[in-house]
């Protein structure tokens, strides 16, 4: 594969510091919109770009009075109106899923928004005259997180919808930091590729945090090339926790622990069952005083740990040949909606 403009899938993960930095930098694009009123926010967007709307929902779900969902598909819900601010998210612009929801919203006269690095979503933004935030180019996506988390809830904050204030995200920036140090010096990333090896992995968490369990599942599959899979407290313990009774295979559970009150002692009743199934289990304690400084120091240990472990079992992180090969699969099953 060409090298990246960006280095290597690890220096682009050791670019999380400076990608918020950039984000502040750039915090509101100038955008000079009408503040927004809309009955519900709708991110859409695929894969690592989708991750973005799981995100600022989780952190929403705490503090909004009007719910956010996310669409992860190519047809927005019926229900989706002009009452609706819809953003489409893609790193690469190109991502057909996304453009196609992109196209839905503005026909049925939603208020729209969009963030890429290009592509057809910012000739789309520009053809619509919809607000376009624009964020650098060269990494992959899933590397280009904190670029784009930023650039998206600035987008809200300047549409007169705020979900996380700009100070929260400047203190985000000492919790990246540290993320870093503690993989450098504590080599925090080290000890769970270690755990993980030879293993499949199933990432535990409460249901607050799940969307940073399916970021972790996401990058275990694309940069350690693995399956894996996710389960969410409490609703592990009413179906999951029965099948530990009798398992198959070779299992490792990662248990993030937000460390929030009530939440690990929930999870300790995943561990006893864990424990007396024989799963090894590895645990992630997570850093931060909000929530957004959380999610990002959960995603970076995981990015960086899922690299390492990517590289023990000799496969190159960066490449997804299967993403692409899938992606001229819907080109040429939905190609046509998009003509
Ligand atoms: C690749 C990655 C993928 C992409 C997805 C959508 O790094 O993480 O999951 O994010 O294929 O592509 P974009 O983000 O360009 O819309």
């Amino acid at each position: 594969m060409m090298p990246s403009k960006k280095g290597s899938l690890k220096e682009m993960y050791l670019s999380w510091p400076d990608q918020c930095r950039w984000g502040l930098a750039n915090w509101g694009f100038g955008f000079k919109e009408e503040p927004v009123s809309p009955r519900c926010i709708v991110f859409t967007g695929m894969g690592g770009s989708g991750v973005v709307g799981d995100y600022i929902a989780s952190i929403a779900a705490r503090r909004l009075k009007m719910p956010i969902i996310v669409v992860k598909d190519y047809k927005l819900p019926a229900w989706v109106s002009k009452e609706d601010l819809v953003i489409a998210v893609s790193y690469s612009g190109n991502t057909l899923e996304t453009l196609l929801c992109f196209k839905e919203a503005i026909a049925r006269g939603c208020r729209v928004a969009a963030i890429s690095s290009g592509g057809k979503l910012k000739e789309l933004a520009e053809k619509h005259r919809v607000p376009w935030a624009g964020v650098q180019a060269g990494y992959v996506p899933r590397a280009a997180l904190p670029s784009m988390l930023y650039a998206a809830l600035s987008t809200l904050e300047a549409l007169g919808v705020p979900v996380v204030r700009k100070e929260e995200a400047e203190e985000a920036v000492d919790v990246v930091e540290e993320a870093l140090k503690r993989c450098s010096e504590k080599d925090l990333d080290l000890e769970i590729a270690w755990k993980l090896r030879n293993k499949v992995p199933v990432i535990v968490t409460t249901s607050s945090y799940a969307a940073l369990a399916i970021r972790a599942k996401n990058e275990f599959n694309e940069n350690s090339k693995l399956p894996c899979k996710v389960e969410v407290l409490p609703e592990w313990g009413h179906n999951d926790v029965v099948g530990w009774e009798k398992h198959l295979g070779e299992w490792t559970a990662l248990i993030i622990d937000p460390r929030e009150e009530g939440e690990s002692e929930l999870l300790g009743a995943a561990e006893r069952v864990y424990s007396s199934a024989g799963i090894p289990m590895v645990k992630l304690e997570l850093f931060g005083e909000n929530m957004l400084a959380k999610l990002l120091y959960g995603s970076l240990v995981i990015g960086l740990a899922s690299i390492c472990l990517g590289v023990k079992r000799s496969v190159d992180p960066m490449e997804t040949k299967y993403i692409a090969e899938f992606k001229k699969t819907v080109e040429e099953i939905l190609g046509k909606k998009s003509a």
